[in-house]
């Protein structure tokens, strides 16, 4: 038995369960659950004591023990991804939206063209909207059965556009790729060609397979213009509400541009309990992570078993990483509607739209899977259950 299988009980306001949040975004609060991204999971016990510890410490006093956080950051990627990285390069924040908030407004100008590839994670639009930024969609392909940048539409959205920055996601929300080096190189060769920054959000990178390895923009050549956001430890450790994110700028032009926005919000001023946690993660929280991508990994390869055995009409693109699977119902011959109905409504089952992602993705759903695995099987059995009643 697993340290996550928990029986999962909810005695508490948490959005994925939360009726009020069912309602808006699902229209219905009956459903089990598998929508937003997080973890079903207790923390890591390192984290839980140092929290523990702050609480019986009693004082809540103005602290900074940011130098410690940043230099654990440093580590903590020094030796998952073989990255040299500078302690003093980091700028912590609130989240990777709110460090995405303040380098579109530190780097760009209203107006200004983001790439994006779509499907990706609807914050992005969302974040470049109210920044007063034009969304510049670049739809990912399929090729070889797999999602791929399409880099021939890249070029000529730069070559023809007004695009200053390219929004990455690596690995990808929703579709679970995880960038190989010769699509960065690829990448960053385009943007040094036409001047345009990329931004690689890299929050989901700890969350990949066995058979795929992590690249960060920062271990590719060339990359003096560009900006990892590198993430937080949120998504990893399950920390979403309690964790910071960080950008990590070693272009000094740009970090004293970043830094100065930042701290003129005073928005680096995070709470102990915050710092204290994040340092528990990233200096005693290996163990539990590399736990946790097994576990997430037998996941898919039971999912990709069951659909391809019991329920060959719903399609799975493998992800390679990211606890997130993407799920293709058009095979159904369903219209928006009546796929939401079936899902939701029939076998009650709470996944987020597609929609939401891409307008093109109106037949495709995406599931969290970061849940016992029994609670993950019981909800493909109610698909399964709901689509063979039609
Ligand atoms: C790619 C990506 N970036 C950012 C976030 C949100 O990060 P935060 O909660 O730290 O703002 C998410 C959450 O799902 C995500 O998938």
């Amino acid at each position: 038995m697993s340290i996550f299988d928990i029986e999962h009980t909810v005695e508490n306001y948490f959005v994925k369960n939360n009726p009020k949040y069912l309602k808006m975004v699902l229209g219905t609060d009956d459903v089990m659950p598998l929508w937003i991204a997080d973890m079903d999971f207790k923390v890591a016990s390192p984290i839980t004591e140092a929290l523990r510890n702050i609480v019986e410490r009693g004082i809540y006093a103005y602290e900074d023990i940011s130098p410690q956080v940043k230099e654990a950051m440093a580590n903590w990627n020094l030796k998952r991804h073989g990255l040299q990285m500078n302690p003093n390069a980091f700028i912590q924040v609130n989240g990777v939206l709110t460090a995405i908030a303040v380098i579109l407004r530190a780097l760009t100008k209203e107006s200004d063209g983001i790439m994006i590839q779509t499907p990706v994670y609807h914050q992005f639009y969302n974040a470049i909207k109210t920044a007063n930024r034009t969304v510049i969609e670049n739809p990912l392909k399929i090729e070889n059965g797999h999602y791929a940048f399409d880099f021939e539409h890249m070029e000529q959205q730069l070559k023809s556009g007004n695009t200053k920055m390219i929004l990455l996601c690596n690995p990808h929300n929703p579709v679970g790729r995880v960038w190989c080096h010769e699509e960065l190189q690829k990448l960053v060769d385009l943007a040094n060609q036409y001047n345009v920054i990329i931004v690689s959000d890299e929050v989901h990178s700890e969350i990949v397979f066995s058979k795929t390895k992590f690249n960060s923009i920062l271990s590719l050549e060339n990359i003096e213009n560009h900006i990892a956001v590198l993430g937080s430890p949120a998504k990893t450790f399950g920390m979403q509400s309690i964790a910071n994110g960080y950008i990590y700028a070693e272009n000094k032009a740009q970090f004293e541009v970043i830094n100065s926005l930042v701290t003129s919000m005073y928005l680096h001023q995070g709470g102990a309990l915050s710092a204290y946690a994040i340092l528990a993660a990233y200096t005693s929280g290996h163990a539990w992570v590399d736990e946790l991508v097994l576990y997430l990994e037998e996941t898919v390869n039971w999912i990709e078993d069951f659909l391809k055995t019991e329920l060959p009409q719903v399609k799975m693109i493998r992800p390679e990483g990211t606890y997130q699977v993407w799920l293709d119902f058009s095979a159904l011959n369903l219209n928006k509607t009546q796929l939401k109905a079936l899902v939701f409504n029939k076998a009650k089952v709470g996944l987020a739209l597609g929609s939401t992602f891409g307008a093109d993705y109106e037949l495709f759903m995406r599931m969290n899977i970061a849940s016992p695995l029994a609670k993950i099987q019981q909800a493909f059995q109610r698909i399964k259950a709901a689509i063979d009643s039609l």
